[in-house]
C-alpha cells in the first residue's frame, strides 16, 4: 500500500551546524565539506551524499540519490560554529589534531581559520585531562545555559541561518548514572541553579539547543539528552534528538559482523577487543572515569545482537571483553584488533583475527555531516523526540523508554531507508518479493 508521506518544509537558506568540541572529528568535519564544497575531494563513507535509495519493485529501476529523494541541505549552504574549551581556529586545530596532510588544510586555510570557537561551559571533574582557558562563568548552571542560549541567537543573526542544528563533538564525560535530578524537567532545571554537580556540561549544552528549537544530536558516549527530563524537554519544544557515541572502527566492525555469524547460527565463546589510540580523545579515556562511558558503550552491542536469552546453546556465555590503551606514536590513526572464538557443528572450535588499521576522524566525520543533514530533516518533518531511526549512526542507540536498541547495522539502516521512504509516502520495502514470481 503507497503511504500519504509526510509534510516536509523546504530545505531554503542556510543551515548553521553548532558543533560543540572543534577537536579531530569537527575539523575533519569541516575541512572534508570545504574540500568537498571546492571539488578538491569526495564526501566518501556519507550516506546522504553518496548514498541511493530503491524505491517499488526491483525491476522498476528506481534508485534515486538520497539527497535528491528527500530535501536535504545542500553543503553549500552550510555554515559551521563551534565551541571549545581552547581559543584554536579550525585551522590550528586541524593541524594539532594531525589527521589531514597540512598540504590539503593549506587549501582550505581561509575557511578553517575564519572558524574560531566560542567559549565553552566545562567542568574539570568531567573531563579531568583537559585544561582550557576558553571557558565560561556563571553564577550557576542555569546561567551558563542561559549564555549558551545567548550564543546560538548570535550565530544564528550574525550568519543569516534560517536553521539550526547541534552536534556533541566534543571529548568524551565521565560516567555517571541517571539519578533522581534527571527524572522530569523541573528536577533538571531545580538541579541547575542548585550548581548540582550530576548536571553534566553536555546536558547544558542540550538544554540550550533545545530551548532555542534546535536539535541536538551526541556523538559520545555520555548521558546527555538520554534522560527522562530533556527527553521531556524534547516534546515539549518540539525539537529533534538523538544519540548517542558515533559508531565507527571496532563497534562498526563488530555490528557488520555479529549479525552474520549469527544468521548462520555460528556459536560464540568470545570476542576480545583491544585498541591503541594515541589522539586526544586517547588521552582523555587514558582516565579510568571517562574510560567507563566509552566501556558501557562498546559493551552493550554485543549482548543486543546475539540475544544470549534467546539462544542460551549459542551465545549463553560468551565473554567479551573491550580494552582502549593510549599510545601517542599512533595519534588519530587507531589499530582496533579482535579475537572471535566461534564455534560450529558439533561444536569445533574456530577463531577469527580483525587487525583494523582505522583512522578514528575519517570513518567519523561522514556520520556527523549526515547527522547533521537527517536532524535537520527530521526537524523540517515534524519529527520531534527521539529519533531512533538514526541508530544507524550510534554505538548506543538512544530507544523509547523499555524498548532495547536495534545494534544490527543492515536492520539499522532499513529502518533509515525505510523511513525515509515512510517521510516521502513510497512503499516500503520487506524484500518479501513474492509479486515476482506470481
Ligand atoms: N573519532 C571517532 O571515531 C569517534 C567515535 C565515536 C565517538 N567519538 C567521540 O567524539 C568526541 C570527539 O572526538 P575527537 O577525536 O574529535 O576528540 P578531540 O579530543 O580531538 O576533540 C574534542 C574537543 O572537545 C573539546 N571539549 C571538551 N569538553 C568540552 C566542552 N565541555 N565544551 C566544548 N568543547 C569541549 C576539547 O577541548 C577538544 O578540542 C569524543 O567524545 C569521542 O569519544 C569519536
Amino acid at each position: 500500500m503507497v503511504e500519504k508521506g509526510v509534510e516536509i518544509a523546504p530545505a531554503e537558506g542556510k543551515l548553521g551546524i553548532l558543533l560543540v568540541g572543534l577537536g579531530a572529528v569537527s575539523t575533519t568535519l569541516v575541512a572534508g565539506v570545504e574540500a568537498v564544497k571546492r571539488g578538491i575531494s569526495q564526501p566518501v563513507g556519507s550516506l546522504t551524499q553518496m548514498g541511493t535509495i530503491r524505491l517499488g519493485k526491483r525491476t522498476d529501476n528506481r534508485s534515486p540519490l538520497i539527497k535528491d529523494f528527500v530535501p536535504l541541505a545542500s553543503l553549500d549552504d552550510i555554515v559551521f560554529g563551534a565551541w571549545d574549551i581552547f581559543t584554536d581556529s579550525a585551522y590550528d586545530a586541524a593541524m594539532n589534531a594531525g589527521v589531514l596532510e597540512k598540504d590539503l588544510l593549506n587549501q582550505l586555510s581561509e575557511p578553517l581559520s575564519s572558524l574560531k570557537p566560542m567559549a565553552a561551559v566545562f567542568e574539570q571533574n568531567y573531563v579531568k585531562r583537559l585544561h582550557g582557558d576558553n571557558v565560561k562563568t556563571g553564577k550557576n548552571k542555569m546561567d551558563l545555559a542561559e549564555q549558551l542560549i545567548a550564543d546560538i541567537a548570535q550565530f544564528r543573526s550574525d550568519n543569516n541561518c534560517d536553521r539550526l542544528v547541534m552536534v556533541w563533538a566534543a571529548s568524551t564525560e565521565i560516567y555517571i548514572e541517571e539519578g533522581p535530578i534527571h527524572q522530569s524537567l523541573d528536577a533538571l532545571e531545580k538541579a541547575m541553579y542548585d550548581n548540582d554537580p550530576l548536571v553534566a556540561p553536555s546536558m547544558i549544552y542540550a538544554y540550550a539547543a533545545m530551548k532555542s528549537g534546535v536539535p541536538f544530536a551526541n556523538g559520545a558516549p555520555n548521558l546527555t539528552v538520554d534522560i527522562p527530563a530533556l527527553v521531556e524537554l524534547s516534546a515539549k519544544t518540539g525539537v529533534a534528538i538523538c544519540g548517542k557515541d558515533f559508531k565507527t572502527g571496532q563497534t562498526l566492525m563488530k555490528t557488520i559482523l555479529a549479525p552474520g555469524l549469527k544468521s548462520r547460527m555460528i556459536g560464540l565463546e568470545g570476542w576480545y577487543s583491544t585498541n591503541i589510540l594515541g589522539n586526544r580523545d586517547g588521552e582523555v579515556l587514558d582516565d579510568p572515569e571517562n574510560f567507563k562511558s566509552k566501556e558501557v558503550s562498546k559493551l552493550s552491542v554485543l549482548e543486543h545482537i546475539f540475544q544470549p536469552e534467546v539462544y542460551p546453546d549459542l551465545y549463553g556465555d560468551f565473554s567479551h571483553v573491550v580494552r582502549i590503551n593510549y599510545y601517542p606514536p599512533r595519534g588519530d590513526n587507531k589499530e582496533g584488533w579482535d579475537n572471535i572464538d566461534i564455534f560450529g557443528w558439533l561444536g569445533y572450535k574456530m577463531q577469527i583475527k580483525i587487525d583494523f588499521l582505522c583512522r578514528d576522524s575519517i570513518l567519523a566525520a561522514p556520520l556527523a555531516l549526515d547527522l547533521a543533514l537527517f536532524m535537520d530533516l527530521a526537524q523540517r518533518a515534524g519529527m520531534k523526540g527521539i529519533q531512533e531511526w538514526l541508530s544507524f549512526y550510534f554505538k548506543a542507540p538512544q530507544t523509547a523508554p523499555g524498548l532495547y536498541p536495534e545494534h544490527d547495522i543492515f536492520i539499522q539502516l532499513m529502518k533509515l531507508k525505510n523511513t525515509l521512504r515512510h517521510m516521502r509516502g513510497e512503499e516500503l520495502i520487506t524484500h518479501l518479493g513474492l509479486e515476482y514470481y506470481d
